[in-house]
């Protein structure tokens, strides 16, 4: 078969074919082995991006290794706030000296901070040793990328605006056997005012459910039991497919996968979450008792000019309900501080939202501008040292809150998914309870991927101390 007439996932396995005798030669050629490395910035869907870019390494001969001094290092950026950016300037800027020591070294850049064409102008201008740059539409396309980097022995750039492509069956490495996530959805149509997302991870795309629903029963067959559904906006699943299926239907097919224990997801969207979803959510026991929500201010005004599409209200009596549907849920939320315009009272109203809600964790974050975005040009931008006050005020308000809420489970028995062995104590084991609190107990490697009954012993703020409960 001629390669134009392969599917795309095919025609990338004849690439992963011709990089890995390239891997192959190389090898010989030098006496060792070949490393390489991925470096993850920002959110869970680039975590997942990671793992696909780690699979195709894999795929082509090498070894992977957790240093930028191997021979392929690959960074996957985020953009979602300024200092994002400035740590991968930063490591760049500190690569140059690693590059002169292994001329043959490959430098790669992927993710969201590529989609943005002042970053690649300043890249192409002023950061000569980077050898690949690619985005996050075409991110499939690794393994031709890195083909046409060698034979070209040129800086290779492809980014594409926009796409309405997914390429399955790719390969991928699981950072965690046990547990792993999923994408159900690409991009975001939201267009909140403070947000770059939609900008450089383009219009939403829902996989089709079979698609998932394949992806999901061979990773269980591979021994993960708890997947993580990924989009930025799960509520908002499904409703383009040409058979339209809502998030909350695709979840109850999702929860009949035998083998499979648990089924988190994230990020769900307040304006988006039905009485559907809380329904399913109260009735499948395999979904994980913890909510991610994104409140992002508690006042009304705000939320209308960051284009939210809820309000103050709307947002606790989506709380009440979750509640009375899901009594022991735990709810984490993230705030930005600082939107432009944001007043004393706006802030106090976020703090009162706050306080009602009883968030098991918060992520705070001061307001970046971003350029492009609609709240970039918009008038009023607060005070560094007013945000910088305003910051302090809400973290300490949550954290309070958070160690106070965490402790209601004291003295229970609790579900715990052992992670891993914990880094301080290697007498102790480090697993995630269904709502997501961590809890540290007595054991060994052996239950790594297990779900272990324990008795939370202790609550040290955000953790429990636990002792295994013999079965
Ligand atoms: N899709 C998710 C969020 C993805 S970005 C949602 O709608 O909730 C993750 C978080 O980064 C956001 O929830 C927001 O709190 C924060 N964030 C996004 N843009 C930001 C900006 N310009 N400044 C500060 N924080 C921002
Ligand atoms: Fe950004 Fe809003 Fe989309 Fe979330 S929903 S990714 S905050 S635009
Ligand atoms: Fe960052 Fe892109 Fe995620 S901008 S937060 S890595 S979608």
């Amino acid at each position: 078969m001629r390669i134009e007439e392969l599917t795309e996932a095919q025609r990338q396995y004849y690439y992963i074919e011709q990089c890995h005798q390239w891997v192959a030669g190389r090898e010989k050629a030098l006496g060792r082995p070949l490393t390489a490395a991925v470096i993850t910035f920002g959110c869970q869907m680039n975590a997942r991006d990671s793992e696909k870019l780690t699979g195709i390494l894999e795929k082509i001969g090498y070894h992977m290794v957790d240093s930028e001094s191997a021979d392929f290092v690959i960074y996957n950026t985020c953009t979602v706030r300024e200092n994002a950016n400035m740590r991968v300037y930063g490591r760049l800027g500190h690569m140059k000296q690693v590059k002169r020591k292994n001329p043959d070294m490959f430098i790669a850049l992927c993710g969201c901070m590529m989609q943005e064409p002042e970053v690649v102008e300043k890249l192409k201008k002023s950061y000569r040793h980077v050898d690949l740059i690619f985005g996050t539409h075409n991110i499939f396309k690794f393994a031709e990328l890195i083909y046409r980097r060698i034979h070209e022995e040129k800086m290779v750039i492809d980014i594409w605006k926009d796409t309405d492509q997914i390429v399955e069956d790719l390969p991928n490495d699981r950072k965690y056997p046990f547990k792993t996530g999923i994408n159900i959805m690409f991009g975001c149509n939201n267009f909140c005012s403070y947000c770059i997302v939609p900008y450089v991870r383009g219009r939403e795309r829902s996989r089709q459910p079979e698609d998932i629903l394949r992806e999901i029963e061979s990773v269980v067959a591979d021994g993960v039991v708890e997947v993580m559904l990924l989009g930025q906006n799960v509520n908002s699943y499904g409703k383009n497919l040409e058979e339209p299926l809502s998030f909350a239907e695709l979840l109850r097919k999702i929860c009949r996968i035998d083998g499979l224990l648990r089924v988190r997801f994230m990020t769900s969207h307040p304006k988006d979450l039905s009485d559907e979803l809380i329904q399913v959510m109260a009735e499948e026991t395999k979904i994980c008792r913890h909510l991610h929500l994104p409140l992002q201010s508690g006042s009304t005004e705000i939320l209308d000019k960051m284009n939210r599409r809820y309000t103050k209200e709307s947002y606790l009596r989506l709380v009440d309900k979750l509640r009375a549907a899901c009594p022991d849920i735990s709810i984490t939320t993230d705030i930005i501080v600082g939107f432009p315009g944001e007043t004393e009272d706006d802030f106090l109203e976020t703090m009162d939202v706050v306080r009602k809600v009883r968030y098991d964790s918060a992520y705070t974050f001061i307001y970046s501008k971003r350029t492009g975005t609609p709240a970039a040009v918009m008038e009023n931008q607060v005070p560094e040292t007013v945000v910088k006050d305003r910051f302090n005020r809400l973290l300490e308000e949550v954290q309070t809150i958070a160690a106070d809420v965490c402790s209601r489970f004291e003295g229970s028995i609790q579900d715990v998914l052992v992670e891993e062995v914990n880094h301080q104590d290697p007498e102790l084991v480090t697993g995630r309870m269904s709502s997501n609190i961590v809890v540290h107990f007595k054991g060994d490697a052996s239950l790594i991927g297990k779900i272990v009954p324990v008795k939370l012993t202790s609550c040290r703020n955000f953790y429990y101390i636990g002792e295994p409960v013999q079965a």
